[in-house]
């Protein structure tokens, strides 16, 4: 089997989807493996480094051609895999509920576009789970961009000229990228509270040390739908989490929004009037910007001052650790095609449960029924 990893074209992107340690594992799993020159050089992997895993190295034609299968961290321009085996597969991210014509195009091609993000919460798919594995890193950048934006210092200080007090940090939406932000302000000394629609976070939250801050008394609440991912709330809940955000707001530094349900514009946790409520110098991250944003006039990329308050937020947060969101990325791609290796015909073969959540095309057609029931 011949597997591919491109340069990645996304502006913006920095990652690689291969490190020198999964091109070994894979050619020790009977593989020939093409990287095309600098792929790397944004994550700190060098051409040399490739090649000394014994990855071949070439341009974009010539690493595309004949590929088994293509690795990406976001899915190429089908263009680029015009020369590809019929049928190869592509595993990358495909943000497929808003790019619905790149999936209508790897179609047409012939391929077999593999959604990483569509990968099931199942414990057995827990290593090879890239949401997971960036998000927790983005949950950790997020906080330090933050603290580097904040004016003040996060511990408690106490010195000769008198004592600098612990900043306050308020984490809202406690999944993988919440909990991880909640350890990092904890360790950089802050003062942490934290909240969440589903109510299996709470001890999450205070194991962690943090405070929990939750809507009490709301009937019928649970929060947590499928696959353990939140649900649309009521608008009673909606009215109720305002009330509540609004009074602990007004006494944070910094707040870092992490909300997200999935297939939908992230819900908007912080309106203008709120922002106006905090003190002048507090920072807000916004982990969300990029899916419409749960903080009301937050840009990607962007710093947004309202009321003294700054707003920041990266439209590719993983991408600001290049070196280790690759490291896991690539690994987590490994993860996922060794588990499936079946030693007799030297390919893999993906089992019904994980095979039909991911593949989003085969046989020149649409196959995913996630992706259809979204129409
Ligand atoms: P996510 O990125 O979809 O959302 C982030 C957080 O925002 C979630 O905790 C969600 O409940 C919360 N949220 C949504 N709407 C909100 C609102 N209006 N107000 C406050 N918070 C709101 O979530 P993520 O990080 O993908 O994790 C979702 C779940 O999946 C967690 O239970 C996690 O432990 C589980 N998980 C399981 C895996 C596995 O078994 N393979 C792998 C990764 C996560």
């Amino acid at each position: 089997m011949k597997i591919a990893i491109l340069k990645e074209r996304a502006e913006g992107e920095t990652r690689v989807a291969a490190t020198p340690e999964t091109v070994k594992k894979f050619i020790g799993l009977d593989n020939e493996v093409a990287i095309e020159a600098g792929a790397g050089a944004t994550a700190s992997i060098s051409d040399g480094a490739f090649n000394d895993a014994g990855a071949t190295i070439g341009d974009a034609a010539a690493t595309a051609k004949d590929a088994d299968i293509v690795l990406g961290v976001q899915a190429p321009d089908v263009a680029l895999l015009s020369a590809a085996k019929p049928g190869a597969w592509v595993a990358a991210l495909f943000d497929p509920f808003s790019h619905k014509d790149r999936v209508e195009a790897y179609a047409e091609a012939g391929l077999e576009a593999l959604s990483m993000e569509f990968m099931p919460r199942i414990t057995r798919a827990q290593s090879m789970d890239v949401l997971s594995s960036q998000s927790n890193l983005a949950g950790y950048k997020a906080v330090l961009a933050a603290a580097d934006t904040y004016g003040r210092a996060f511990p408690m200080m106490m010195t000769a000229a008198g004592t600098v007090q612990a900043a306050k940090a308020f984490i809202m939406g406690v999944g993988v990228a919440g909990l991880q932000a909640i350890a990092t302000a904890r360790r950089l000394g802050a003062q942490v509270s934290a909240t969440d629609v589903r109510s299996a976070t709470k001890e999450q939250i205070e194991s962690l040390g943090a405070k929990a801050i939750f809507v009490e008394d709301v009937a019928g609440i649970e929060g947590e739908g499928s696959g353990g991912y939140a649900t649309e709330m009521s608008d009673e809940y909606k009215a109720a989490q305002a009330k509540l955000v609004s009074e602990h707001i007004a006494k944070q530094d910094i707040v870092i929004t992490t909300a997200l349900i999935p297939g939908r514009a992230a819900p908007v946790l912080i309106t203008d009037a709120q922002i106006a409520t905090m003190k002048p110098g507090s920072v807000i991250f916004d982990l969300a910007v990029a899916q419409g944003g749960n903080v009301e006039g937050s840009m990607p990329d962007e710093l947004v001052e309202r009321h003294g308050v700054k707003i920041i937020g990266y439209s590719n947060t993983p991408a600001h650790l290049a070196a280790d969101a690759s490291a896991l990325f690539a690994r987590n791609h490994f993860n996922f095609l060794s588990a499936f290796w079946d030693k007799e015909t030297g390919k893999p073969e993906l089992d019904e449960e994980i095979g039909d959540a991911i593949r989003l095309t085969k046989g020149g057609k649409v196959v995913n029924e996630r992706l259809k029931g979204a129409e």
